[in-house]
């Protein structure tokens, strides 16, 4: 920029008014616009829509798209397109329960032979030994157990339908499994956090650390507005402030009937962008519909697609109300938080060095 121009600037970001913050949102998105032709980190393949429990904070019950189990035919072929992008990691779940899949083996096994990592989140109900020895015998890197709470009130209550004593044993016996074989897979427990039960985190941790090598935390979220009447410290910001959702950056997500989804609490299916059969995973990240959407978010126009006007899940991504219990986390536990925690904390303070 030459100095006149950079004078000529200067003046009208000391006369406007907005100059400032809008240059300062320029700024901030410019990184959204350049990241448009990277890949995608993750792909979410849909073992199942269907579900053992019915927790109050999941819209997964009530969900009215047609319900099903994933072909291990469609399971390949997700895993070949996402090699062909360059994938790197392999997520065997979206909005059901993976060890449902009377495959889900099969499905690591397929995943780690083209040299994927692969992560399994679930609700641990129905984690038997036997089940334990194929995930990690078939390669399994990560698997998430999905809990509330670390007594049985609050878990039965949350985890409707799963007993917290079988869980708790299901958990060790996991645990114990992985260690005789000295398996790399690591395993990890996932909770939701409110404003409510924030204060028993520091418990929470120091209870799981006991079946678990880490934690991962995230606000409860309305999950595209599905999810009503949640006592939510967040407020979702207007439109104007709002940030892209990251999700739609970092992960692809395959439905059990094939069609490809930008979200990955798509209950209902409203935010397809093609079809594994019809199309590639590339072909569809590089595809209009997708940018469409990465540019409406882009440009703050969350009402334009279906669910994402009233989402607030995209603002856990940003990590600024999760950074402060990772601090507290942190300061009592320096070594346990996981690298994906510590990721999301990089993030959170690039994003905010970005908006400075
Ligand atoms: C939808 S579940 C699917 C996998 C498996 N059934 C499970 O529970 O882990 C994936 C994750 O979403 C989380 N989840 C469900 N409802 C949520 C909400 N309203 N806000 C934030 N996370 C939520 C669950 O706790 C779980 O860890
Ligand atoms: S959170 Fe998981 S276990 Fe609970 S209802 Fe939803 S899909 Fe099922």
């Amino acid at each position: 920029m030459t100095s006149g121009v950079g004078d000529a600037v200067r003046r009208v970001l000391r006369v406007v008014p907005f100059a400032r913050p809008l240059v300062r949102e320029l700024r901030a998105r410019r990184v959204y616009y350049r990241k448009l032709l990277d890949r995608p980190r993750e792909v979410l393949i849909e073992t199942t829509n269907i579900c053992n429990l019915d927790c109050p904070m999941c819209y997964s019950r009530q969900a009215l798209r047609e319900k099903g189990f994933i072909e291990l035919d469609t399971c390949r072929r997700a895993i070949d397109q996402a090699v062909e992008l360059d994938i790197k990691d392999v997520h065997l779940y979206t909005v059901g329960e993976p060890l449902l899949h009377p495959h889900i083996a099969e499905m690591v096994r397929i995943a780690k032979e083209k040299g994927r990592r692969v992560f399994i989140f679930t609700n641990g109900a129905l984690l038997n030994p036997e089940l334990g020895e194929k995930l990690i015998d078939a390669g399994l890197d990560c698997l998430t157990f999905s809990v509330e709470g670390h007594e049985a009130g609050r878990y039965e209550r949350t985890r409707r339908g799963s007993k917290f004593q079988r869980l708790l044993e299901n958990a060790s016996a996991f645990r114990k499994l992985r260690d005789k074989r000295g398996a790399p897979t690591r395993i990890e427990v996932f909770s939701d956090v409110s404003n409510e039960t924030k204060e028993e985190l520091t418990a929470f941790v120091s209870f799981w650390k006991q079946y678990a090598d880490g934690v991962q935390l995230v606000y409860l979220a309305n999950q595209g507005g599905y999810i009503k009447g949640i006592q939510n410290s967040q407020v979702l910001p207007p439109a104007e402030t709002r940030r892209p959702c990251s999700s739609l950056w970092a992960t692809m997500v395959v439905l059990w009937n094939g069609e490809v989804s930008v979200c990955c609490v798509d209950f209902e299916g409203r935010l397809i962008v093609g079809n594994i059969f019809e199309s590639t995973l590339k072909d569809i990240w590089f595809g209009k519909a997708y940018k469409k959407y990465q540019l409406w978010h882009v440009g703050q126009q969350f009402s334009k697609m279906p669910k994402c006007g009233g989402c607030d899940a995209g603002l856990i991504n940003i990590a600024y109300q999760i950074e402060e219990l990772n601090r507290t986390l942190e300061n009592k536990y320096p070594r346990w938080l996981n690298e994906e925690a510590r990721s999301a904390k990089r993030e959170a303070r690039s994003g905010q060095r970005e908006a400075l």
